[in-house]
């Protein structure tokens, strides 16, 4: 049986601005038993396992990475002495160098909690100058440091192997300015990504990267890891939206490249070498970015599929049919969404189906937006693609589905350990890597194993949970999953980066070519490698 039920009203004008129509939501649905079926059969088979002892799991201490990992070997560099501290206060005022074990601790650990490092000491310089003074000290003194954003990155770049000074952006939160013809923002690097976002959508403009860590995340660790995000299929990576950057070399000296020109064929294009070097090559500290305006009518909607054949029908079909206004495209199996249903109780707004999509599109004229979105979900039902769907206009129904998306990483902590990857492949072989493991992993052992991501851009996020963090599953999982994606010539770090947890995988995705000029870049910017050791470069160079 089916039944179409759609309602349409669109928001006009500036899509933060809420309002209260009495049917905003429209709904659509399918009844299938056979789709139901199938997602019930997931769970029931036990493909979600161990999931409500390991919610009852409280946080242990993280394994220092030096335990975990004995294997690598602390760099040859000074220790930080009561001198270096003093030293440190005459560059910064006293509260802005945290030497307490309990202050400190929280900057040692990362997000994922799957790494921890020893630093006695976080560094909160306010301006440029301050880094600059901090860097080239640190670099005479042969202290290592590791440079810290938002600490939300997922590869373990973003806090100290051992004890690297711990150098913090968040107090260089100013934004510099804004052109409000051209859209154009110039801001610190350690201004919050949503801060941003706020400042930009009271003036008509937007920021061209959003990801569910915009509360926490820093334009400059953005910056510095290249990161992708919901919204790249439209406005692309931040190597094309970033137009300039300040940045300090490891001696100390500030490199100028903060253009605000939309081309500038002037030499080499240097902001490139720290867009994606996550903090290996210099300190990122003031980003010039082109904004775009804010879309007058956004809709998002929330569809129910059967398999992952009919995800890609409807990729196709969202691309051709819903063209310039498509604006995230996003995937999640059954067990992705139920870490945030199950695991965040947040409510699913349509019924049970072994996979979900999060269509987004935004753009300036309601109607014709209206227009292309009915005929676009009226073929795929016609056709069969998608199962069920709801469709939200209302910024506040918006919200409650991106939320369902976005708090699947959170969601999946509570399962306990998540080995995480984050690779780019063909979408023909896009999820076949699920199933794979399923067979492969002891279904003893582990919890999870689900796939979600940014299918637009043919970039998966695969992840495994266990209770806690087990070497012998990973011993299955790695290098598995990063020769499957070799094989398939997809990159082993698609948004994420390399950090410390992936460098000796990236010859998988980089010729000896390539990461030879890697390590002679690294040496001319850093000769003495005091910028976020371990990290990004295999250790034998
Ligand atoms: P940090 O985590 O502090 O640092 C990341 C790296 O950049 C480290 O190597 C650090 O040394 C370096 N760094 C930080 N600031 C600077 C600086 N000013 N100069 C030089 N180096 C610096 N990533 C995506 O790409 N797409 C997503 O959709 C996405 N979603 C996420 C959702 C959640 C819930 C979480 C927790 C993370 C997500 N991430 C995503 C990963 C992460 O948020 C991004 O990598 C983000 O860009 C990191 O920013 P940050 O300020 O937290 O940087
Ligand atoms: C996402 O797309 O949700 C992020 O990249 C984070 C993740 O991989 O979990
Ligand atoms: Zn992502």
């Amino acid at each position: 049986m089916i039944s179409l039920r759609v309602a349409i009203i669109q928001t006009e004008g500036c899509h933060c601005e809420i309002r209260k129509p009495a049917n905003m939501l429209r709904h659509i649905q399918i009844h299938t038993i056979a789709s139901r079926k199938a997602a019930v059969d997931l769970i029931q088979n036990g493909l979600v396992r161990g999931i409500s002892q390991s919610l009852q799991c409280r946080r242990p201490e993280v394994e220092l990475t030096s335990v975990r990992y004995p294997g690598v070997r602390r760099g040859n560099y000074a220790q930080l002495s009561d001198r270096h501290v003093q030293h440190f206060r005459s560059i910064l005022p006293k509260e802005r160098v945290i030497t307490e074990t309990e202050d400190v601790a929280g900057y040692n650990v990362d997000w994922l909690r799957m790494v921890r490092g020893v630093s006695q000491i976080v560094l909160k310089p306010k301006i440029t100058e301050e880094v600059s003074a901090i860097l080239e000290y640190c670099n005479a003194e042969n202290l290592a440091v590791c440079p810290q954003g938002g600490n939300t990155g997922l590869v373990g770049g973003s806090v100290p192997v051992f004890d690297e000074v711990i150098i913090s952006t968040s107090l260089m939160n100013s934004i510099v300015s804004l052109d409000e013809l051209s859209g154009i923002l110039v801001c610190q690097a350690g201004c919050i990504l949503e801060n941003l976002e706020s400042y930009l959508s009271e003036r008509g403009f937007m920021m061209p990267l959003d990801l569910g860590a915009k509360g926490t995340c820093q334009i400059g660790g953005n910056v510095s890891t290249n990161a992708g995000g919901i919204r790249l299929i439209r406005y692309g990576s931040l190597q094309g939206s970033v137009l300039g950057i300040e940045a300090v070399k490891a001696d100390g000296e500030v490199i100028d490249c903060l253009s605000s020109l939309k081309k500038d064929n002037t030499g080499y294009h240097l902001k490139h070498l720290f867009i994606g070097s996550e903090g290996t090559l210099g300190i990122v500290t003031k980003v010039s970015i082109q904004c775009p305006p804010s879309p007058k009518a956004v809709n998002v909607a929330f569809l129910g599929l059967d398999s992952f054949d009919d995800i890609l029908r409807t990729f196709t079909e969202a691309r051709s049919g819903l063209g310039e206004i498509l604006s995230s495209c996003e995937m999640m199996d059954l067990l992705s969404l139920d870490a945030a249903t199950s695991n965040l109780k947040l409510q699913r707004p349509i019924g049970e189906f072994p996979f979900y999509m999060l269509i987004e599109t935004s753009g300036s004229n309601g109607t014709h937006d209206e227009e292309k979105l009915t005929k676009f979900l009226e073929t795929l039902m016609a056709n069969g693609v998608v199962r069920d769907g709801t469709v939200a206009s209302e910024p506040s129904r918006i919200k409650l589905m991106w939320n369902l998306r976005e708090g699947i990483t959170g969601g999946l902590l509570h399962d306990g350990y998540v080995y995480k990857y984050d690779i780019s492949l063909p979408h023909n072989s896009f999820y076949a890597i699920i199933p794979e493991l399923r067979t492969l992993l002891p279904a003893d052992k582990v919890g999870r194993i689900c796939g979600y991501g940014h299918v637009g851009d043919g970039n998966l996020h695969l992840n495994i949970t266990t209770p806690k963090f087990d070497p012998d599953v990973l011993k299955i999982i790695e290098p598995f999953v990063f020769e499957w994606t070799s094989k398939l010539k997809g990159s082993v770090s698609a948004e994420h980066g390399i950090g410390f947890k992936k460098t000796q995988y990236i010859h998988f995705s980089k010729s000896q070519s390539s990461l030879n000029l890697m390590v002679n870049i690294k040496k001319l910017m850093d000769p003495k490698g005091i910028l976020n050791p371990y990290k990004v470069l295999p250790a034998q160079h």
